[in-house]
This record gives C-alpha cells, structure tokens and sequence, in this order.
C-alpha cells in the first residue's frame, strides 16, 4: 500500500485524473486535494522548514501544512481546495530556491 488513505465509503463518485509530481493519479469527483492525494501517496508536500515530509493536520483550514502547488505556480491549501479534472499537482515550491537545495 503507498497511500495513507483508504477509501471506505462513497465510492461511487465520478473518477477524476490529476497528477503529482507528472505521476498520474485518480481520485473521486468532490475530493478535496488532500483527500485526492493521500489516497495515492504517503504525504502532501515537503517541509519548508526541513522537517520531512508533510500530511496536513488539522483538515480545516487552519494550520497551514497542507500547501501543495499546481505545476503554474498556484498556491492551494490541500484540505479546502476541490481536486478538478487534469490538475497537474507539485508538492515543491518551485520558487522557493532555498528550499529546493535539499
Ligand atoms: S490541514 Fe491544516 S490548513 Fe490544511
């Protein structure tokens, strides 16, 4: 298993495509980023601070550790955010050069 999610109920949703990092995904039409993107990998995004991998933490819109990027550039709080069909997810800041020196 490489997703920390595991869908249970609802599964009867329309499919959506998107992808991570170029890796393809599916998810379900409603998913919210985090939701769609836990349901494919282990986590959302790397710290900015060094701390490893991230996963949010609160799933309401609060804590802030659930930034993903698209591949434009666009910021988006993973856990508030609706995955939409083709979404082309980074889970980098791109312009952040500091942090991409890692
Ligand atoms: S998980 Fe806390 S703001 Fe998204």
């Amino acid at each position: 298993m490489n997703q920390r999610f595991v869908r249970l109920a609802e599964t009867d949703r329309q499919t959506v495509h998107f992808s991570i990092d170029g890796q393809p995904a599916t998810a379900l039409q409603g998913d919210t980023l985090l939701v769609a993107m836990l349901g494919a990998t282990r986590s959302l995004r790397s710290s900015e601070f060094g701390d490893g991998r991230r996963a949010g933490f609160c799933l309401m819109g609060a804590c802030q550790d659930c930034w993903v990027w698209t591949a434009q550039g666009e910021r988006l709080r993973a856990c508030s955010s609706e995955v939409k069909e083709g979404m082309a997810l980074v889970t980098r800041d791109t312009e952040a050069a500091w942090l991409n020196q890692a």
